[in-house]
């Protein structure tokens, strides 16, 4: 192998040309931009000249005959699956946005591809890169917080109707609100808890926007991990983006952690802490004095998008599994159908692993 992984890029919209490929190049040290590709012409090259990347085409088939190692896919959803399969079948290693398709039978097919090609696919759960995240992840897994009792994940943004926005038009996205922001929180809850979802039940609506087709634009659920632990994800395309919270909460039989603004695409936030490491007692004045074993953490935050390009590139170098598969991929898809059929059903339902 290469010292450097050759990437191509397929899909040059809003996240790649924002955070992926600026971030790809002023971060990685193990990945190299050789080519990008949109069906948009204007906008391949406009990308392509914007950062200095040789090559820019329309079609996958020419992306995919480049001298490539690697493509990150960043399109809409529905084209995942069929994208993921013809970078495998041409031998390309696959970093895939989240959400990885949106089907079971799918995410089967890529599995398909990748193990025929026996080329590496890593799924776009960026979230896990931010500092405080990792953070929250080493002190749940040290058991600081003792038993965990509850986690929390929010994320919102304003979202109004966009003529020929994707997001709005629900044969594309398959769902809005969860399918699009609640992707990320509930990955990010099991990978600090290491613990499954297993039963999940909640309230969406199309409360506030006129979108051209039924996708939620409040999404709220309940959740049950596999360490017994209860959950909240909570997504809005109806909030304020100057009141967005981000909210990161995880509350223990010794304490909580409390980050606000951990989830999103910048990478920084703020997180803070509550931790009583001794049994107290009972009392029945509930004193709280939150303010005693307050511990806050300051971190630099560091880019989440050109994390994940570096890890996958020294993945393929060092030929050693990703650190988010495929498999998790097939699970958040069963945990995000399982949530749309009890709303739907307005009741509990068990996720089948
Ligand atoms: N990880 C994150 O934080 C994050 C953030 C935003 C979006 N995403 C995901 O990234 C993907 C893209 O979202 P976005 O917000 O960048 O969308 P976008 O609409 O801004 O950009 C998508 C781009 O793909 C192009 N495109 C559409 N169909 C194509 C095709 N068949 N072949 C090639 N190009 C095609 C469009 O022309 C557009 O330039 C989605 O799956 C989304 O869920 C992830």
């Amino acid at each position: 192998m290469a010292e450097k992984v050759k990437w191509g890029v397929i899909g040059c919209g809003g996240i790649a040309a924002r955070r992926t490929i600026p971030e790809f190049k002023s971060m990685s040290s193990e990945g190299e931009l050789v080519s990008v590709m949109d069906i948009d012409d204007k906008r391949a090259k406009e990308v392509a000249e914007r950062f200095n990347v040789p090559h820019y085409c329309i079609t996958e088939q020419e992306l995919l005959k480049q001298n490539i190692d690697a493509v990150y896919i960043a399109t809409p959803q529905n084209v995942h699956c069929r994208q993921a399969v013809l970078a495998a079948q041409a031998g390309k290693h696959i970093l895939c946005e989240k959400p990885i398709a949106i089907s079971l039978e799918e995410v089967d097919r890529m599995e398909s591809a990748c193990k025929e090609a026996s080329v590496k696919f890593m799924l776009g759960f960026c979230m896990r890169y931010n500092v405080y995240n990792k953070k929250a992840r080493e002190l749940v897994q040290s058991g600081a917080l003792g038993q965990i009792v509850m986690g929390r994940a929010e994320l919102t943004c304003w979202y109004p109707p966009i003529p020929g926005a994707w997001r709005q038009d629900v044969a594309i996205s398959h769902g809005g609100a969860l399918i699009d922001m609640g992707n990320h929180c509930l990955d990010i809850l099991e990978w600090i808890m290491d613990a499954k979802i297993i039963e999940v039940t909640g309230f969406q609506d199309l409360m506030t926007h006129k979108y051209p087709t039924n996708i939620e634009d409040a999404s709220t659920i309940v959740l049950r991990f596999s360490n017994g632990a209860h959950g909240i994800v909570d997504n809005y395309f109806n909030l304020p983006d100057a009141a967005a919270q981000n909210t990161l909460e995880l509350h223990g039989t010794k304490g909580s952690i409390i980050g606000q603004g951990t989830i999103g695409q910048d990478p920084t936030g703020k997180m803070f802490s509550i931790i009583q490491p001794q049994e107290t007692g009972y009392d029945a004045n509930q004193v709280r004095d939150i303010e005693v074993d307050r511990q806050e953490y300051k971190m630099e935050g560091i880019g989440l998008y050109g994390q994940m390009i570096d890890i996958f590139s020294k993945c393929i170098i060092k030929d050693k599994e990703p650190p988010v598969t495929l498999q998790e991929g097939r699970h958040s898809v069963k945990v995000v159908n399982a949530i749309y059929k009890a709303v739907k059903e307005k009741r509990v339902i068990k996720v089948e692993d």
